[in-house]
């Protein structure tokens, strides 16, 4: 049986912009109700229903932080901006695979998995690179 990684938020992922990491603690939430709906066996339309959220809050999400990288002058936000072109390629791929093979259950488990591994590691990582650039001076 699958026991998804739940994903917390902590104080070492802050960005410094209280929208940001709320924002942040929303996605979290929403990769961690897709471990729900896997694990509950919830069927594909909830599923499909979740996945569709993530990839349409995780676009408007990151057209917030990379304005708010780009206001405060960061150095990564290019190299932000590609990665967040990286995870929507990716999300889309995966949504329109998951459909194409009829919901299968497997592929939820590879999808959360992956895309929520993804995103845990690109806050910590990349996103709190944003903190100095707003805390300067
Ligand atoms: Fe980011």
């Amino acid at each position: 049986m699958y026991s998804p990684k739940k994903l917390y938020w902590e104080d070492g992922l802050k960005t410094g912009d209280p929208n940001i990491d709320f924002q942040h603690k929303y996605l979290f939430d929403t990769f961690n109700k897709l471990g729900d709906a896997i694990i509950r066996d919830q069927g594909k339309d909830n599923i499909n229903t979740i996945i569709e959220r993530l990839k349409f809050y995780a676009e408007w999400h990151f057209g917030k932080e990379e304005k708010c990288m780009d206001d405060h002058q960061c150095p990564i936000a290019e190299k932000n901006k590609s990665a967040h072109a990286f995870f929507l390629d990716m999300l889309n791929k995966y949504y329109e695979e998951y459909n194409q093979a009829g919901g299968s259950t497997e592929l939820a488990i590879k999808i959360h998995e992956t895309l929520s591994d993804w995103f845990l590691n690109h806050v910590l990582k990349t996103d709190t690179n944003l903190y100095p650039c707003i805390h300067k001076r």
